[in-house]
């Protein structure tokens, strides 16, 4: 299942208000204090650069027209206004940037924001031009975060419906960027940058969307392997005879429960240069429906498990990205996949697993899946060789409770997750650094086995800890890695905001980008 149509991207140098398009959009700041309190209802609205030639084409009456409609520059907010023939568009759109930044340009994250919300907001008019602020200076960053949030607000899922819907307005179909050179190689790279980007956080958007009787662990895997043979990769994929045969231990527990038996894909990247000799490896939790297995979670809600392979949709798509990108570094990708059923052929609580490193381990919660599956990828990347390794998963309610919905944890090697929490900062996916206590570790000391795979009293201190404590255990000593927990991130099961639409989030998508780019560029 994909989206109805990609969205269209491109840069324009020409004059905003002679643009043939649908609508134009323009940034507008809020106004506070002194400054505003002077001159009445438009003394609190600011134009941001860009509107210039659409300002004069109202005749200075732009902004007061503009506060008489209500806008107040506050982010998120789109007002829209019939232009009348003032300038070629029918529709100007003012977005809301917040207070103006000091003589700069707003922050990426704000102007990333604004593009997806106007984009969002205009579903309906098939072409579109945003005329936003850009620094004059290096406006690398700018181009790169409105490019993206244009084409992630303009994301939809195409759904199931049997029958077209009359007041469903689609998606914008083309945008354009207003920039003082369209000819400009670097800022061309930006735009093929920002379609690669987003056209992956498209496709792990789709992945999690898609129902999870039609995205089970054999049609998941086939549908990672062949988008990922089309982009050039490498690709293997292992069934259950082979997990089997193979010593996975926790990708067969977890799955034997379900008619639909597990998978784990491998995906390679291989730099056509030779690369800068570092290797990255990238792991994604791929439980295509989680209910608890015979530890099976209440009915409240549980629908929303279907995002529980958000990590391996995120992994997944990032290849196709990196496929696109070329960087000079060597990345695999593992990606194992399970659906976790109660049936009579279940693992159960009290099980003894022996993982794909040899460590036993003493089940005894079967919701906690994650880590199973996960402990003998993350074995398996170590067993192949790595210098870093980056693993994303919805593993906790935890990671909610300590976190909130937006900002993911990570646990790892401490200069590793200053890293982790740098690169989603720089793309706008925020991350959290947490701790692997000691005594979060000893709790976890089992009477049978190496290790037990929760809290031996099923104390639930610590839980996002206890994930990452556990999947330590599988990552050999000479290996930097980082544990990304992102159960609220990757999913957003609020109302559309920003470039946010309903559903997947394709989070951290954008992180393992900016991370395997700062790895071929620093090591
Ligand atoms: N997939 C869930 C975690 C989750 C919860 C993701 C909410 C997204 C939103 C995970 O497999 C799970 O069930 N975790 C348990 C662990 C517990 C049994 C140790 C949890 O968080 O309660
Ligand atoms: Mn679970
Ligand atoms: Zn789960």
């Amino acid at each position: 299942m994909t989206s109805p149509r990609t969205t269209n991207l491109s840069l324009v140098d020409t004059d905003p208000a002679e643009l043939a398009v649908d609508a134009i959009v323009i940034g507008v700041h809020s106004q506070t204090g002194e400054q505003g309190a002077t001159s009445g209802l438009a003394g609190t609205l600011l134009l941001a650069s860009g509107a210039e030639s659409i300002a004069a084409a109202f005749d200075g009456k732009l902004t007061e027209t503009l506060a008489l409609l209500g806008a107040t520059g506050g982010p998120g907010e789109v007002i829209k206004l019939a232009t009348l023939g003032t300038v070629t568009a029918p529709l100007v759109t003012a977005v809301g940037l917040g207070p103006e930044p000091s003589g700069a340009a707003p922050a990426p994250e704000t102007l990333r924001r604004a593009a997806g919300a106007a984009i969002r907001a205009l579903a309906g008019a098939p072409k579109v031009a945003l005329a936003l602020p850009l620094p004059d200076a290096d406006a690398s960053a700018e181009l790169r975060a409105v490019a993206e949030g244009a084409l992630l607000g303009g994301y939809r899922f195409a759904g199931y419906k049997t029958r077209p819907q009359p007041t469903r307005r689609e998606p914008v179909a083309e945008v354009l960027i207003a920039v003082p050179d369209a000819g400009d190689a670097d800022a061309q790279a930006e735009v093929a940058r920002a379609q690669a980007v987003a056209g992956a956080v498209r496709l792990s958007r789709d992945w999690v969307n898609t129902a999870p009787n039609e995205l089970r662990p054999p049609s998941f895997a086939d549908a990672v392997a062949s988008a990922a043979r089309e982009a050039g990769l490498g690709v293997e994929v292992l069934d259950e005879a082979a997990l089997a045969a193979g010593g996975y231990g926790g990708i067969v527990a977890v799955g034997q429960g379900s008619e639909a038996p597990p998978r784990l894909v491998k995906l390679t990247y291989t730099p056509q240069d030779g690369g800068n000799g570092k290797r990255v490896a990238l792991v994604g939790k791929g439980i295509t429906f989680d209910t608890g297995g015979i530890s099976i979670k209440p009915a409240q809600g549980m629908w929303e498990m279907k995002s529980d392979m958000a990590g391996a949709a995120a992994v997944g798509a990032t290849m196709l990205a990196i496929a696109a990108l070329k960087p000079s570094v060597a990345v695999s990708a593992y990606l194992p996949m399970a659906e976790n059923m109660p049936s009579g052929t279940s693992y159960r609580p009290g099980d003894v697993i022996t993982m794909f490193n040899g460590k036993r381990v003493e089940v005894l919660n079967t919701d906690a899946e994650g880590r199973m599956i996960l402990g003998d990828a993350i074995a398996r990347a170590c067993a192949d060789g790595t210098d870093y390794l980056f693993e994303t998963s919805t593993l906790t309610g935890g990671q909610v409770i300590a976190l909130g919905k937006r900002m993911a944890g990570v646990m790892g090697t401490p200069e590793l997750c200053d890293r982790v929490k740098v690169a989603g900062d720089t793309v706008g996916e925020p991350a959290w650094p947490m701790p692997l206590p000691d005594d979060v570790r000893k709790g976890m000391e089992s009477e049978v086995a190496d290790i037990s795979q929760v809290n031996a009293g099923m104390d639930r201190a610590g839980h996002m800890l206890q994930g990452g404590v556990f999947l330590r255990e599988f990552v050999a000593d000479d290996v930097a890695w980082a544990h990304i927990d992102i159960a609220g991130p990757g999913y957003h099961s609020g109302e559309p905001t920003g470039y946010l639409t309903k559903g997947g989030t394709g989070v951290p998508v954008r992180t393992l980008v900016q991370l395997v780019e700062d790895v071929a560029a620093n090591g």
